[in-house]
């Protein structure tokens, strides 16, 4: 397979690969031109799609996206078809409103959602998962990662007391690797907490499966009337931002 990498190890892995890969593909675009030319869509194009096979790459995105501990607190819930972006747009009803033609008239939309609690039947998955992913030489390692991870939890379930909100920045960073990611794609998209997440929670029937929502991200082409695609983009300057030691 063109690409494919067989070096394994620790410090033999990823950048050679990574490289070579990157010379691979002649489309590949510079991560920085991706960051600065997406923006907010605020209107689609609701005739065209997004294909499934660039989807399912922002969903690998996503799935990949690092969280502390490895605890990753998230459920990803997809709608691509009306009836489905219809029940999305549940969440973006009254004050919302202004959000709802982002929904509807995009190809995908994404609600992401966090785990409100890291229960000992999650943490019992992620260590079944990472054992069988190989990431345990023995017993010891395996017993040192649970405990290193309960530690986490505890620390912000008894100490910080801030265990939901841990959770839901874990979350935040998906949806940034998503939307750098789509538009290295060429796909635009708009991130939504304009939401009815109360709504969207009983829609869904989150609470009974340990989740809430938290934000919504739609994927799509932007409509050729779309203000804001005109509009320059606007960012503090890097000495308001930086402090350089
Ligand atoms: C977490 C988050 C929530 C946002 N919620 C909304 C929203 O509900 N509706 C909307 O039109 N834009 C929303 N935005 C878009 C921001 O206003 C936008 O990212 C910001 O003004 C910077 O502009 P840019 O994304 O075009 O670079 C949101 C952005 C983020 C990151």
């Amino acid at each position: 397979m063109a690409g494919s990498c067989n070096n394994v190890g620790p410090v033999a892995r990823m950048r050679p690969c990574v490289a070579r890969h990157l010379t691979e593909r002649k489309d590949t675009m510079d991560i920085l031109a991706a960051a600065k030319q997406r923006y907010t869509a605020k209107a689609y194009d609701p005739t065209r799609k997004v294909p499934e096979e660039t989807m399912r790459q922002i969903y690998d995105l996503m799935r990949n996206s690092p969280s502390s501990v490895n605890s990753q607190p998230w459920h990803f819930i997809v709608a691509s078809t009306p009836e489905a972006k219809a029940r999305m747009a549940k969440g973006t009803p009254a004050a919302f409103a202004y959000n709802e033609p982002k929904v509807l008239n995009a190809s995908h939309v994404v609600l992401f959602c966090a785990r409100v609690d890291a229960d000992a039947a999650h943490l019992d998955k992620l260590l079944a998962q990472e054992q069988a992913d190989g990431r345990f030489r023995d017993d010891a390692a395996k017993a040192g990662q649970a405990k290193g991870r309960l530690g986490y939890v505890n620390l912000h379930r008894y100490t910080q007391k801030d265990l939901p909100q841990w959770l839901e920045k874990q979350v935040y960073i998906a949806l940034g690797t998503a939307m750098l990611g789509a538009s290295a794609l060429g796909v635009d998209t708009t991130p939504m907490e304009g939401i009815d997440t109360r709504a969207l929670d009983a829609e869904f029937d989150l609470h009974a499966q340990g989740l809430s929502s938290l934000v919504m991200l739609s994927f799509g082409y932007r409509a050729g009337d779309d203000f804001n695609a005109a509009l320059p983009k606007s960012r503090l300057k890097e000495e308001q931002v930086f402090t350089f030691l």
